[in-house]
């Protein structure tokens, strides 16, 4: 039988092709959405006709709504059973510097990038008991830069969760991150705006999805890496050289 895994935000962008990857490795996928419902049954279908023996399922949750999130892993777990891999990818993007933010802004950021992480991995600890997290952070937890502040504080405050998880669930669910860089341009821009901000890293180019990709296998192959956060962002956390 195939191993499981479970992918939060996983209907479009690096989620989607978390998910093609995993399957095309093997895997059964449980694909959660928020409002993306049509692009996730399409994944489904399209994964299940390639891939026939394994499992692809969807599932909706609003993780900023609490009591949506600690029903997720358990209701995961009663129709599908346990499951091997949480990737905890949902994620809101906001900008604001600290002056402009209100709580709205600031409790969605905290709420999707690290409250619903927190819990889920809590459940994926209690309800499976072994197996791996990844999670999905951001280069930017290395700067200090405030133009996405409350953003930027829910992940580096998952960053340090990551590591307290990984030595609490250690040695049966190993934790780990993955902080990506320039990889996508956000829905409303385009290439250009990529590539522009690019400019600035030390390897000069957008990195795609590959680097992610690999990151990924790396942590799931290498089975004494625990509380590790890997970069796939071109050198961009080691700052410029001006
Ligand atoms: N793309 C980049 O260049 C980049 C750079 C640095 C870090 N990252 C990190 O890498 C991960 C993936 O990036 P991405 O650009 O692919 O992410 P994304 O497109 O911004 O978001 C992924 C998914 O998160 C889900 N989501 C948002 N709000 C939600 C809510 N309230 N409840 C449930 N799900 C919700 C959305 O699902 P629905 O569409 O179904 O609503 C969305 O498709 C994120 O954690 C991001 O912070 C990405």
């Amino acid at each position: 039988m195939s191993k499981t895994a479970f992918i939060t935000g996983a209907s479009k962008r690096v989620g989607k092709a978390l998910a093609e990857h995993l399957a095309s490795a093997g895997w059964s996928v449980i694909i959660h959405f928020n409002s993306s419902e049509k692009e996730a049954h399409e994944l489904a279908l399209s994964l299940t006709q390639k891939f026939p023996q394994q499992n692809f399922e969807t599932i909706k949750a609003n993780l900023s709504e609490m009591n949506e999130v600690e029903n997720l892993i358990s209701g995961v777990v009663e129709k599908y059973g346990k499951f091997e891999l949480l990737v905890n990818n949902a994620s809101v993007f906001d900008p604001g510097y600290i002056a402009e933010t209100d709580t709205k802004l600031f409790d969605l950021q905290m709420n999707v990038n690290l409250k619903a992480p927190f819990f889920l991995m809590r459940d994926f600890a209690r309800s499976c008991k072994e197996g791996n997290i990844i999670n999905f952070v951001d280069t930017r937890i290395t700067t200090n830069k405030s133009n996405f502040a409350a953003y930027s504080i829910s992940k580096k405050a998952l960053w340090d969760l990551t590591k307290m998880a990984a030595l609490e669930f250690a040695p049966k669910i190993r934790v780990n991150a993955i902080a990506p860089g320039v990889t996508l341009p956000p829905e409303d821009k385009d290439e250009t705006y990529l590539q522009k901000l690019a400019g600035n890293i030390p390897m000069k180019k957008p990195g795609g999805l590959i680097p992610i990709l690999r990151s990924f296998d790396y942590i799931l192959q290498n089975e004494h890496l625990t509380g590790q956060l890997l970069f796939a962002d071109g050198g961009e956390n080691l700052g410029q050289n001006v």
